[in-house]
């Protein structure tokens, strides 16, 4: 099932926004060129919901988000950490319909 959770306007390139899908928080992010990446909001290595607090950038030709506490690096498509292979975040599939950004949940 498809949840609107806001629209493109809603969304400033490159500032990380928080938002609830299905009791869980998630963080979504616009990147400059368009691209909009919904990842978990829980930072596992500061254990606190962060991650939209985060700045995004390009590492190593990933597009990335690094946590403001501990600043590990997280791809944004994959979630994976950057700095250490054995740790992730959620992701959720984003679709952009006209203005309007859903995400995916189960
Ligand atoms: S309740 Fe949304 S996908 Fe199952």
């Amino acid at each position: 099932m498809l949840e609107k959770i806001c629209t493109l306007t809603d969304l400033t390139p490159l500032v990380g926004v928080p938002a609830l899908v299905q009791g869980e928080q998630v963080a979504i992010f616009r990147l400059k060129d368009g691209n909009v990446y919904a990842v978990s909001n829980y930072d596992p290595f500061s254990q606190a919901n962060v991650i939209a607090r985060g700045i995004t950038g390009n590492l190593k030709g990933y597009d990335v988000v690094a946590s403001p506490i501990y600043k590990q690096h997280f791809d944004l498509k994959t979630g994976l950490c950057l700095e250490d292979e054995t740790v992730s975040l959620k992701t959720y599939q984003v679709t952009v319909d006209g203005d309007n950004v859903l995400i995916a949940h189960h």
